[in-house]
């Protein structure tokens, strides 16, 4: 078992938007009133004598909560008198949609939690640090040593302004097809499909049996969005997916349109009631016996079957995207005025502590964002994510925050539902094209 978490940095930069989004947006734009120096916050444990520390995030669904929880037990064996308020928030779904709209009127109220969920890259940078609104960890980074464990290319990412500003837990990966081995041998396939040439083959075989071929489960703008972007990745080649994020790649490309065609198709072959279904739905009829037999979304879903004690499913990569790791990055940052900071520094320092990390990951279903874990305690899909995050080619996910600001991640997910909805790959194109001019992506 080869195991590897360091990457070429060039090679990273390169493959993510969000070295060169970075680097731009620093040169045109000052973080406006970055408050603080991190004061005397020290780095000796805080008294942490009492008080409460609030976390939000959108994790409600099995596996994100017992992850969550393992973090906060050790929290709490830490420090028992601190009182932990999990202001997680229900229907948040993938880009966090609730969740994310009551954080922002709360950060921009100056009411701030103490400590939130935020995905590395875009979504933290252009949504919290740029405003002004988060602290510098840089002197925590140098406390924890987390500078010598973390991936330098995941710090980068972390980083604006030369300072990191929050802390990594985990690494997931977008672009895994999870199925039910049991369904495809019922159909005569003994593989999972490792291409949609493939896929339409097998799923024309699952139809004819009555089983749904494509697990969906689009009641709100987000499922398909995550779908979608890996059929984008698997139909663009590397450079030219990244360049959809700088302007170098337009999104009226033909091979966006193939995509859109690859998606649209695919929905013949989805569990028919896909724009009733919820996320929660879809999970527990993924497990059911007359469930769909193939579900494209993160490796969450590990830790959401596991939660739910299912052993009956395996794993492959995403059609057509063997060698590609589609990567996102789970974090937690400190608020501007965080009511109890020094509770939240020391949610923090587990974050990103070995401990933590080997606590949350093999439940949550992502590999740990340091790169000296204890293997033993992963299991055999993780140490092959381990595995695949350091021998493939990496890009950014954009549903889950890591290619573009969050504004953009809306309008690509609303443009993606009306595909879903009204089936017409021209209107769904154009209403991509129209996000990407909105958001006036540059190199
Ligand atoms: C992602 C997040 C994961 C998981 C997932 C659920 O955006 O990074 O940790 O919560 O949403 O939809």
């Amino acid at each position: 078992m080869r195991f590897s978490n360091r990457l070429n940095r060039r090679d990273f930069m390169r493959v993510t938007a969000l070295g060169a989004g970075a680097a731009a947006l620093a040169a045109c734009a000052a973080p406006g009133a970055v408050p603080v120096a991190p004061a005397a916050s020290g780095g000796e444990a805080a008294a942490a004598g009492g008080g409460q520390l609030e976390i939000f995030s959108w994790w409600t669904s099995g596996g994100e909560v017992e992850a969550l929880n393992a973090l906060y037990a050790i929290f709490s064996e830490r420090y028992p008198d601190v009182e932990i308020v999990n202001a997680a928030l229900a229907g948040g779904a993938g880009q966090g949609g609730n969740m994310k709209a009551l954080l922002e009127t709360r950060m921009m109220g100056g009411q701030p939690p103490d400590s939130f969920q935020v995905h590395l890259g875009r979504e933290l940078i252009d949504s919290h640090v740029i405003p002004g609104r988060m602290e510098p960890l840089d002197w925590l980074y140098e406390e924890e040593g987390f500078n010598d464990v973390f991936p330098q290319e995941l710090i980068d990412i972390a980083s604006y302004d030369g300072k990191p500003w929050s802390v990594p837990v985990n690494i997931h990966r977008s672009n895994v097809l999870w199925y039910r081995p049991s369904k495809l041998e019922a159909v005569g396939a003994s593989a999972p499909p490792a291409t949609w040439t493939e896929f339409f083959e097998i799923a024309a075989a699952l139809q004819e049996a009555g089983i749904p071929a494509l697990a969906v489960a689009e009641n709100e703008p987000n499922f398909s969005g995550h779908v979608f972007e890996n059929i984008l990745t698997a139909t663009l080649d590397p450079d030219a997916y990244r360049g959809l994020f700088d302007g170098s790649t337009a999104w009226d490309d033909e091979r966006v349109t193939a995509a859109l065609e690859t998606l649209n198709r695919a929905y013949d072959y989805a569990n028919p009631d896909y724009l009733s279904t919820s996320w929660g739905d879809i999970n527990d009829r993924f497990v059911a016996d007359d469930g769909p037999a193939m579900m494209i979304m993160g490796d969450w879903t590990h830790g959401v079957l596991m939660s739910k004690g299912f052993t009956d499913y395996y794993w492959a990569p995403a059609p057509d995207t063997t060698g590609l790791f589609v990567v996102l990055s789970d974090s937690f940052g400190l608020p501007v005025g965080a009511p109890h900071r020094e509770n939240a520094v020391n949610f923090l320092r587990i974050c990103g502590s070995r401990e933590g990390q080997d606590a949350f990951n093999p439940i949550k279903g992502s590999i740990p964002a340091r790169t000296d874990p204890d293997l033993s305690v992963y299991d055999e899909y993780l140490l092959s994510a381990m595995e695949d995050f350091g021998s493939n080619t990496l890009v950014p996910s954009i549903q889950h925050g890591a290619a573009a600001k969050q504004s953009f991640v809306l309008d690509y997910a609303i443009a993606i539902n009306i595909l879903a909805t009204r089936r017409n790959v021209a209107e769904a194109q154009a209403a991509l094209v129209q996000a990407a001019g909105d958001a006036e992506f540059a190199m």
